[in-house]
């Protein structure tokens, strides 16, 4: 097949893991006789820099007539003063608003041979195999009214928590789908003893999950389920909730894998185009030394085979590349290795196993 791949590397040490995510997949595409090409953009402070803005027309523009997006990472403390004008993280919101990527998936699944590297007890972290379904364009993210303005009493800030029906419904429906190929339970995550947002979320949560007969529904409150991730994490299948609860539980949850450098993620709309990105961020204390762990990206490329290309055993064949590497003793810094590969080895090490 062929195929347009669009490159935002980004800030930090985006750069460096992109580019072994894009040598994986170009190897890739030359032992299964698939054309993939490469285009490279700016997003985030990069863009801030060379055009005043995160998301250049011509990034958007590039990203919407490509097959899937490959992102790294963006932000960074030269552009965190709070009275800036324009943030990095304004570009990211505002191209999985632009392209309509409304589910955000991370599936969380620590392999065996990192145990050793979660902080918990090797008890509550043997089987866990979870998918964390985030809602990615509505809630406080994107709730107008929104802003600050000058009271006689000082200053006045405000974020809105808006949901509709469609918004939520169409969530939920993704994540009843993708639960009935694993292990058949949707936890719905909300706040409905407090948040009128959250009643809302429940109820249609309850109608969806009326036509599933197969697949269990259960609701759980997000300060509730924080504590359930780290105590009884085995037990989730399917966990799907609005956008903010979802940034911080996959968060949480990266804590159960024992990096959050190994962790992908894939955002998705209605359509098979993409944005694929490793949970983690730009890392600005350890850019441009070389050490960054390229897994997490590189796992994103895998999904990015799988969801926008349609390419399952190809995405299997990196997937399995990887646990391979990380089986075979091949670890970054981050993984506590006495002798850590460094970005480029690590790379190199999985694409060794394809
Ligand atoms: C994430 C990040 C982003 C988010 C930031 C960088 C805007 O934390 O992808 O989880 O909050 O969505
Ligand atoms: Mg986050």
């Amino acid at each position: 097949m062929k195929a347009t791949i669009a490159l935002t590397p980004g800030d930090g040490i985006g750069p460096e893991v992109v580019h072994e995510a894009r040598l994986v997949l170009e190897a890739v595409a030359q032992k299964s006789g698939h054309e993939f090409r490469f285009t490279e953009h700016l997003l985030g402070g990069c863009a801030i820099d060379k055009y005043g803005t995160a998301l250049p027309a011509d990034t958007l523009a590039a990203a919407r007539a490509s097959d899937a997006v490959l992102l790294g990472a963006v932000g960074g403390p030269k552009w965190d003063d709070p009275q800036a004008p324009v943030r990095p993280e304004q570009g990211l919101l505002a191209i999985r608003k632009e392209l309509g990527l409304y589910a955000n998936l991370r599936p969380v699944r620590p392999y065996p041979s990192l145990a050793r590297l979660s902080p918990l007890k090797p008890e509550r972290v043997a089987g866990v195999d979870f998918l964390v379904i985030r809602e990615l364009t509505g809630g406080l993210y994107f709730g107008t009214p929104k802003g600050r303005t000058m009271t006689p009493e000082g200053e006045r800030a405000v974020d809105t928590l808006v949901y509709t029906e469609g918004e939520i419904r169409r969530i939920v429906l993704l994540a009843f789908q993708l639960a009935q190929q694993r292990r058949k339970l949707v936890t719905s995550v909300d706040k409905a003893n407090v948040l009128e947002s959250s009643r809302l979320w429940r109820k249609v949560a309850g109608e969806v999950g009326r036509q599933f007969p197969d697949v269990k529904l259960e609701h759980q409150l997000v300060d509730s389920c924080a504590m359930r991730l780290i105590t009884h994490a085995p037990q989730f299948d399917v966990i799907v909730t609005e956008n903010m609860f979802g940034d911080i539980l996959t968060d949480e949850a990266a804590v159960l894998a024992g990096s959050l450098g190994l962790l992908p993620s894939a955002s998705l709309g209605e359509g098979r185009r993409g944005l694929y990105e490793p949970i983690h961020g730009s890392a600005p204390d350890i850019a441009g030394r070389g050490i960054a762990n390229p897994t997490g990206t590189i796992l994103s490329a895998a999904l990015l085979l799988r969801h926008s290309l349609g390419l399952e055993s190809e995405a299997r064949t990196v997937e399995g590349a990887v646990t391979a590497a990380l089986e075979a003793g091949c670890h970054t810094a981050d993984l506590g290795a006495a002798q850590p590969l460094t970005t480029v080895q690590m790379g190199a090490a999985i694409r060794a196993r394809l």
